[in-house]
C-alpha cells in the first residue's frame, strides 16, 4: 500500500541549476520559480547560500530569494552549509534553510571541505540560531545508496548521520543518492535501517536517476516495509509482520508494541519527495551522476496510483519547458518527452 498524499519537494531551481556550467540569468531563475508555484509545489528549494567560489552558479542567492513571489502556503527553502550561509539566508529573507552532510567522509570533504564530525559540529551551530530564529531546518544525507569516492555505504552508516541529524533537530532527513547507483533492493535495505533511528513521518528521499533507477527507488521508498520484529508480551509473541497490520488493530497493538519495545517504530511508507523539474540536476562535487527524478515524470505516477499531490500536472509541464528553452536543453522527463497520449 501507498500513502494517501505525497509531499514534492521541488529542488529543481537549486539542484536543478547549480551544476550548470552557464551562469543562468536571474531573472531566469525567478521566473522559473515563479512558474513552480504556479504549478503549486508545496515545496520549492529556491537557491543556496554556499561559497561562491565553490558552486558560481548560486552566487545571486541573494537576489532569487528577494525576487520570487512568495506564495502563501510555499515554503522556499535555502541551501546553508555553515552558519555565515545561515546568517546571510536569513538576512535575504528565508524562513527554512536546509543543512546538507553525509554518510561518507570523502564526500564530505570534497563537498563542503571538512569531516563529517566536523559538520555536525557546524550544523549544530546553525541549529541552535535556527531554534532561536524559529526557523525549520532540513537535513540532507547523501550518499545513502552510494559513494563517488567510497563506493559503497552501509545503511548502518546512513542510519547513524541521520539519526545524530534528526537528534539535533532537523525537522526532516532527506536521503540522498547522490549519483543515482542505487536499486530498490539498496533502498529497501538502507530505509529499513534508517527506519529503526529516525520515524520515517521524517523522511524524505532525494534519487538520482544516473542509472534509470530514481523512479523505482523511489516507489520503493512509498510503499509499506514490512518488517519482522520481534515481539514477546501476553497474547503476542514471535515474528509478526507487523507492516501487515491496518487501522483499528494496528492503532491497538501499537501502544502495547512500543512500551515493550523502544526502538520499535511503526513502519509505512515515506511521504515525501524530492524532486527536480525536467530532471535537471546534478552535483558539482559527483563527477557524471546526472539529474533528479523528474518531477514530471514523479507526478504522472503518483496521480496514476490515485496518490495526491496538489500538483497542476499542466503548469508544471510548461515550468519545465520554460527552463529547457531558456537552457537550450532537451528535456530529462521521459514524460514531458511523450507524444502519445492516452
Ligand atoms: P571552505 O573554503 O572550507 O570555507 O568552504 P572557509 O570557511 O574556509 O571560507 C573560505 C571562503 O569562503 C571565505 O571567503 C569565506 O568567507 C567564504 P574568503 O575569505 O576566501 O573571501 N564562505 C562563504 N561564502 C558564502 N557563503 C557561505 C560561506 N562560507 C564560507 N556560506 C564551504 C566551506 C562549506 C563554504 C564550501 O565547501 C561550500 O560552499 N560548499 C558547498 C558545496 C555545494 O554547494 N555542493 C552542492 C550542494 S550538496 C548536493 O548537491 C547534494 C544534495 O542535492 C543531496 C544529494 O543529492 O545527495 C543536497
Ligand atoms: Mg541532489
Amino acid at each position: 500500500t501507498f500513502p494517501k498524499r505525497v509531499k514534492i519537494v521541488e529542488v529543481g531551481p537549486r539542484d536543478g541549476l547549480q551544476n550548470e556550467k552557464n551562469i543562468v540569468p536571474t531573472s531566469v531563475k525567478i521566473r522559473m520559480i515563479d512558474m513552480l508555484s504556479e504549478a503549486g509545489l508545496p515545496v520549492i528549494e529556491a537557491t543556496s547560500f554556499v561559497s561562491p567560489k565553490w558552486v558560481p552558479q548560486m552566487a545571486d542567492h541573494i537576489e532569487v530569494l528577494k525576487g520570487i513571489q512568495k506564495f502563501p502556503g510555499i515554503n522556499y527553502p535555502v541551501l546553508t552549509p555553515n552558519f555565515k550561509g545561515f546568517q546571510a539566508a536569513v538576512a535575504a529573507g528565508a524562513k527554512e534553510v536546509s543543512i546538507f552532510g553525509a554518510a561518507s567522509e570523502l564526500f564530505t570533504r570534497k563537498n563542503i571541505n571538512c569531516s563529517i564530525d566536523e559538520s555536525l559540529q557546524r550544523f549544530d551551530q546553525v541549529l541552535k540560531a535556527a531554534q532561536a530564529a524559529g526557523i525549520p531546518v532540513r537535513g540532507y544525507v547523501s550518499c545513502v545508496l552510494g559513494c563517488p569516492y567510497e563506493g559503497k555505504i552501509s545503511p548502518a552508516k546512513v542510519a547513524e548521520v541521520s539519526k545524530k541529524m534528526y537528534s539535533m533537530g532537523c525537522y526532516e532527513i532527506s536521503l540522498g543518492d547522490t549519483i543515482g547507483v542505487g536499486t530498490p533492493g539498496i533502498m529497501k535495505d538502507m530505509l529499513s535501517a534508517v527506519m529503526h533511528e529516525v520515524p520515517v513521518a521524517a523522511l524524505a528521499v532525494h534519487c538520482h536517476d544516473t542509472y534509470g533507477q530514481a523512479l523505482a527507488n523511489t516507489l520503493m521508498a512509498l510503499q509499506n516495509h514490512k518488517p519482522k520484529e520481534r515481539i514477546t508480551c501476553s497474547g503476542i509473541s514471535g515474528s509478526r509482520q507487523l507492516g501487515g497490520l491496518e487501522g483499528p488493530a494496528l492503532s491497538a497493538l501499537a501502544p502495547t508494541v512500543t512500551a515493550l519495545s523502544p526502538s520499535f517504530r511503526l513502519q509505512m511508507g515515506v511521504s515525501v519527495v524530492d524532486a527536480s523539474v525536467a530532471g535537471l540536476g546534478g552535483c558539482p562535487y559527483a563527477q557524471g551522476a546526472s539529474g533528479n527524478l523528474a518531477t514530471e515524470d514523479l507526478v504522472y505516477m503518483l496521480e496514476g496510483l490515485g496518490i495526491h499531490t496538489g500538483v497542476n500536472f499542466q503548469k508544471l509541464l510548461e515550468a519545465g519547458t520554460f527552463i529547457c528553452q531558456a537552457l537550450n536543453r532537451k528535456t530529462s522527463s521521459k514524460v514531458a518527452q511523450a507524444t502519445c497520449k492516452l
